[in-house]
């Protein structure tokens, strides 16, 4: 018995034969870039999400960097966010020209440490990164007022978020831009690279869109300096065919966190996610903690028997060599550090059932002495 990490090979099954279709009539029109099916996923995109506008990119790095570069954010800004995060949101931010200041994640949630960020900021700063990791959304009611009264822009990374909702509203509704990668396993994934920037702001999505095509709405028209980073048709009509299900899958994903709270909920040696139990958690990671010293032998024996698991991530972007030049130290972000030792991915997609939930705690019982 084996059991998936994450499934898009699942989820492209469900949409083949309409993408396969719909990539024949592209092929015939010959229109492999932009066109009608990118403006048509935009749209349905933004009405799902809530908000006016919503611009496709390349991937979720580029979505991040370029809703920052069209705050005009850039060299001798700097931009706070979580050490814990994959290590795209600091590219994002460094490819900007700004400094990326850093700080360490709440214990129970994982989430960005809303105190430190605020204490993080200086008058350099210029915005604010919450990251939705995991697919759970920061509290925004405690971010969104300090922000407003600071100036300090508020640029959601909604990458591992697609879909989640916190009191009604989705994530990439609460900030100047929310941002999205379609890479192929997230919760809503593209058959290839994919990202969105959304906005309710229209200068902001006309900017995005200037930057993202060579710095003009148009062939020939550069008016900015920008590059290309657009999001391809053979990906838009992927992700169109995909949303129509997300929010079914999205449920799915919390049913399978139920069946791993059900069965590993009362082993000691296990911590399991917090979070609110409403829609503000899409699960896109299933990650618990466990003894640091255990933790090699689980991931072993449960690769042993077919389970696939991951460590997101075994390194704050802190301590990466990539980022050391920021000059911190280990120790700066115990929370972080500690977690990073800790932190095991459970297998979660929408596959998964709870069978498969079962069999997997039976081995973290073994593993953990409580066979
Ligand atoms: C939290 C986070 N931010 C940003 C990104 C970057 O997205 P992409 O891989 O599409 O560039 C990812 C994707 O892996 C992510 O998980």
């Amino acid at each position: 018995m084996g059991v998936l990490f994450s499934a898009p090979q699942a989820e492209f099954a469900i949409i083949k034969e309409k993408w396969l279709e719909e990539v024949e009539q592209l092929a015939k029109s010959g229109v492999f870039v932009g066109g009608v099916r990118v403006d048509q996923f935009e749209s349905a995109f933004a009405d799902f999400t809530g908000v006016k506008k919503a611009v496709g990119v390349a991937n979720g790095t580029e979505a991040i960097c370029l809703a920052l570069k069209a705050l005009r954010i850039g060299p001798g800004d700097e931009v706070i966010t979580a050490t814990n995060t994959f290590i795209a949101t600091v590219e994002a931010i460094h490819n900007t020209g700004a400094k990326p200041v850093l700080v360490d994640c709440d214990p129970d949630t994982f989430l960005i440490d809303i105190e430190q960020a605020k204490k993080s900021k200086t008058a350099k700063t210029k915005a604010v990164i919450p990251v939705h990791l995991y697919g759970q959304i920061v509290d925004m009611t405690e971010l969104l007022p300090w922000a407003e009264k600071e100036r300090v822009h508020v640029v959601e990374d909604c990458a591992q978020a697609a879909g989640a909702r916190f009191h009604d509203t989705a994530a990439g509704n609460f900030g100047i831009a929310g941002c999205f990668s379609f890479f192929p396993d997230k919760n809503l994934g593209a058959v290839g690279d994919g990202g969105m920037v959304v906005t309710s702001s229209d200068d902001l999505a006309l900017l995005v869109k200037k930057l993202r095509n060579h710095g003009g709405d148009g062939r020939y028209k550069h008016e900015i300096a920008g590059t290309n980073s657009r999001l391809d048709p053979i990906q838009a009509v992927a992700l169109k065919l995909k949303l129509g299900y997300l929010n079914e899958w999205n449920a799915r994903r919390r049913e399978i966190a139920g069946f791993y709270e059900k069965h590993l909920g009362a082993l000691e040696g296990v911590i399991l996610p917090k979070h609110r139990r409403d829609e503000s958690h899409i699960f896109h990671l299933y990650v618990v903690r466990v003894n640091p010293e255990l933790r090699e032998t689980l991931k072993k024996q449960l690769l042993k028997k077919g389970v696939l698991t991951a460590i997101q991530y075994p390194s704050p972007v802190h301590l990466t060599d990539a980022f050391a030049f920021l000059g911190y130290q280990p120790g700066d972000f115990p929370v972080a550090e500690r977690y990073a030792r800790e932190i095991i991915s459970l297998p979660m997609n929408i596959t998964v059932t709870e069978q498969d939930v079962e069999f997997i705690a039976s081995i973290v019982k073994e593993v953990l002495g409580k066979g």
